[in-house]
C-alpha cells in the first residue's frame, strides 16, 4: 500500500454517549430544522468558498455535512484534517439546500445537515481502490479488502437483498408449519457427487468426519423421526471444480415433507419462489410455472437446465444426412443443427472463436453453413446432395441471411456442445430480454446415468430417490425414471428434489443396482437402512441454491457478487489467506504427517 501518513498523529475521539438519531439515506424536507446526529464514513470532501463539504455514507446512503466558519467555528476549525474513509459522528441541523443546489439523483439531496460539533471516530490510510459502486480493479484486490470492498453500495445492496431473501423464506415456510432444524456439520459422507472435505478427529485417531455435501440422510431421518415439516438455510460443502454459479461452500434452502408425492412439494416450492420474488424484488410470477420433461429439454435446448427466455432450439439431423457423402455425418450416433435467423453476418474470426469454445464440450469441430442468397457458403456444402439441401432447409426453415451450426457424434457431446453454443449466440445476437424471469421445472429425469470412468451406474440426483417403478430399474436400468423434480431459472438449476425411497428392500434394490453390495450398504448408510424398518413415512423434499437464487435476482454474473466472504476459483480466501499450513504440533494431535512437503 501506498506509504500513507494520513492516519498518524490525529487524535481521534470516543462515542461518548452520543446516539445515532437517523441514518444517512434517511433525511428530507420533514425533518428541517431539527437537530440531528448521524454516523458514518467520509465519501467525499470539497473545499468551497470557506465552507467545507462532506458526503457522509452509511449501508443506506449519503448524507451531505456541511462545515462552516460561521455556525460552528470550531467544528470547522478541525475540519480541513478529514480525509476519505475517516469515521465520523456529527451533530447539527437539517436545512433546506439552496434551490440550485439541489440534488434529484440522491434520496437526501434536497437537505444538507449544518455541522454544529462533530467527533473524528477513527482515521483511514488510503483505500487500494475507491469505495464506489463501479471500480476498475481486480476482483482479486476486491477479495482481498473484501471489508472495503463490501462498504460499496452494490455489494451492500447484494447483501441486502440476500437478507430479504431469506426472511421471505423463513416467513413462507414457518406459516405452513415447517420446523427449521439443524443438522450436524462434522457428520458421515453423503453421496450428492462431489468430493468430500475431511476432518480428522483427534480424539479418534485415523478417523475422519465428512463436511455434508447436503444435509439429505438428516432430514429423512427427521421425517422417520416424526417432525413432518423442516427446512434449514444450511452451509454445505463440496470439494469441486468450481465456475461462476459454483462455490465449495455454499448455502441451501433444504426442504423435507412427509406423506407427499411430487404435487406437494412442487406446489410448496414454486409457492415459495413466487413469494420472495414478490416480497424481494415485487415481482409477480405466474402459477402453476411450466414444466418440461427432461426428455424434450435435451432434445430442444441440449442440456436438462434450458434458458426458456429466448427461442433457438435444436433440430435433429440424423435422418435427413444418414446417407450424406459427408461420412461425419453419415456414421454419426446424432446428428443436431442449430439454426440462427440473421447469423450470416458472424466474421471467419467469430466462427472460429465458437469452434474452440465447443472444444470445451468434447467436439473436434463445428460445422457450419451461411445462407446467401446466391447459394450456400460452408465448407461442407460441396458433400451435401440436393435433396440432403432440401431436408435441412425444410426441417430448419432456412432463409437467406441464416447460418446453421452442427454437431454429430456422441449424443452427450452434441448436446452439450450445441446447448452451451446455443446461450454464447443468445448474448451475440441479444435475444435474451433484460431483466426478465423464465423459470421452469424440469422433470421426469433418469433415474441413473452410466459414469464411463467408473464403468457403473451411478444416480442421477442420488440413491436416495425413489424410482417410478421398480420393475424397469431391474430389468433395464438406462430407462428407470426418477421421481425427480429440478427447478430451473434463466438457465441456471437453482432447486432440485424428488420424492425418497422410503421402503427398506426398494432402497437395497437401488443400491444393488449401484453396485453397492449389502455390506457396503451397511457400513456406509446403515442407520438409514435402520430408520425404514421401523416405520418410515412416505417422504420427499427439495433443496434451492441460495446463493444461485440471489445471484439470478440481482442479477449479479457470479455467485461471489452476492457472498459476503467468498473463496477464489481456485478454493482459497484472498483475505484471510485460508487453506493455510499447519503447526506440526496440530498435525501430531491428529496423528497425521504429510508426506511431500508442500511446495512454496
Ligand atoms: P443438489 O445437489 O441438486 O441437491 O443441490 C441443490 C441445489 O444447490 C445448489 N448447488 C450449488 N450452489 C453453489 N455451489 C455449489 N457447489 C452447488 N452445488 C449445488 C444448486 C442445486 O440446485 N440433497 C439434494 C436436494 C434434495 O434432493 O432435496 C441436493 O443437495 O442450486
Amino acid at each position: 500500500m501506498a506509504t500513507d501518513d494520513r492516519t498518524t498523529e490525529i487524535r481521534t475521539d470516543t462515542l461518548g454517549g452520543w446516539s445515532r438519531t437517523h441514518h444517512c439515506a434517511s433525511l428530507g424536507p420533514d425533518q428541517l430544522g431539527q437537530e440531528v446526529c448521524l454516523m458514518g464514513w467520509v465519501q467525499y470532501r470539497r473545499d468551497h468558498g470557506g465552507l467545507i463539504f462532506i458526503d457522509l455514507r452509511d449501508r443506506q446512503g449519503l448524507t451531505q455535512v456541511v462545515f462552516s466558519p460561521e455556525v460552528a467555528p470550531e467544528a470547522h476549525g478541525r475540519a480541513h484534517v478529514l480525509r476519505t474513509e475517516y469515521v465520523l459522528a456529527i451533530k447539527g441541523v437539517v436545512r433546506a439546500r439552496p434551490s440550485d443546489m439541489v440534488n434529484p439523483k440522491l434520496i437526501t439531496g434536497a437537505i444538507e445537515v449544518y455541522v454544529t460539533q462533530f467527533k473524528l471516530l477513527n482515521t483511514a490510510k488510503t483505500p487500494p481502490f475507491p469505495i464506489e459502486d463501479r471500480v476498475d480493479v481486480s476482483e482479486n484486490l476486491r477479495l482481498k479488502y473484501r471489508f472495503l470492498d463490501l462498504r460499496r453500495k452494490a455489494m451492500a445492496d447484494n447483501l441486502v437483498l440476500r437478507n430479504r431473501v431469506s426472511q421471505s423464506v423463513r416467513r413462507y415456510l414457518d406459516e405452513l408449519g415447517f420446523l427449521e432444524i439443524e443438522t450436524p456439520v462434522l457428520t458421515k459422507s453423503t453421496p450428492e457427487g462431489a468430493r468430500d472435505f475431511l476432518v480428522p478427529s483427534r480424539v479418534n485417531p485415523g478417523q475422519f468426519y465428512a463436511l455434508p455435501q447436503s444435509p439429505q440422510l438428516f432430514k429423512q431421518l427427521l421425517m422417520c423421526g416424526g417432525l413432518d415439516r423442516y427446512y434449514q438455510i444450511v452451509k454445505c460443502f463440496r470439494d469441486e471444480d468450481l465456475r461462476a454459479d459454483r462455490q465449495p461452500e455454499f448455502t441451501q434452502i433444504d426442504i423435507e415433507m412427509s406423506f407427499v408425492d411430487e404435487e406437494q412439494v412442487m406446489q410448496m416450492a414454486e409457492g415459495m419462489i413466487a413469494r420472495v420474488m414478490a416480497e424481494a424484488l415485487g415481482r409477480q410470477i405466474p402459477l402453476p410455472l411450466p414444466r418440461m420433461p427432461y426428455a424434450q429439454a435435451m432434445a430442444e435446448y441440449g442440456v436438462d437446465k434450458p434458458d426458456t427466455r429466448f427461442d433457438l432450439k435444436l433440430t435433429d439431423v440424423t435422418e435427413i444426412v444418414r446417407g450424406s457423402e459427408f461420412k461425419l455425418f453419415a456414421t454419426a450416433a446424432l446428428v443436431k443443427a442449430l439454426s440462427v435467423p440473421g447469423g450470416a453476418e458472424l466474421s471467419r474470426k467469430e466462427i472460429d472463436d465458437y469452434t474452440d469454445f465447443v472444444r470445451i464440450y468434447g467436439a473436434q469441430g463445428l460445422a457450419w453453413i451461411k445462407i446467401k442468397e446466391d447459394g450456400w457458403q460452408s465448407p461442407i456444402a460441396k458433400f451435401l446432395s440436393e435433396k440432403e439441401q432440401t431436408g435441412l432447409t425444410r426441417a430448419l426453415g432456412l432463409a437467406p441471411g441464416d447460418i446453421v451450426f452442427f454437431q454429430a457424434g456422441a449424443p452427450d457431446m452434441v448436446n452439450s456442445a450445441l446447448g452451451n453454443l446455443r446461450l454464447r449466440l443468445g448474448e451475440r445476437f441479444n435475444l435474451i430480454p433484460e431483466g426478465e424471469f423464465a423459470p421452469l421445472w424440469v422433470t421426469d429425469f433418469p433415474l441413473l446415468e452410466w459414469n464411463p470412468d467408473e464403468k457403473r451406474w451411478v444416480a442421477m440426483h442420488h440413491p436416495f430417490t425413489a424410482p417410478k417403478d421398480m420393475q424397469t430399474l431391474g430389468s433395464n436400468p438406462s430407462h428407470a425414471a426418477a421421481r425427480a423434480y429440478d427447478l430451473v431459472l434463466n438457465g441456471t438449476e437453482v432447486g432440485g428434489g424428488s420424492i425418497r425411497i422410503h421402503n427398506p428392500e426398494t432402497q437395497q434394490q437401488m443400491f444393488a443396482a449401484l453396485g453397492i453390495g449389502q455390506e457396503e450398504a451397511r457400513a456406509k448408510f446403515g442407520f438409514l437402512l435402520d430408520a425404514l424398518v421401523y416405520g418410515a413415512p412416505p417422504h420427499g423434499g427439495i433443496a434451492f441454491g441460495l446463493d444461485r437464487l440471489v445471484m439470478l435476482l440481482t442479477g449479479a454474473k457470479s455467485i461471489r457478487d452476492v457472498i459476503a466472504f467468498p473463496k477464489t476459483q481456485k478454493a482459497t480466501c484472498l483475505m484471510t489467506e485460508a487453506p493455510s499450513e499447519v503447526e506440526a504440533t496440530q498435525l501430531r494431535d491428529l496423528g497425521l504427517r504429510l508426506r511431500e512437503k508442500p511446495k512454496e
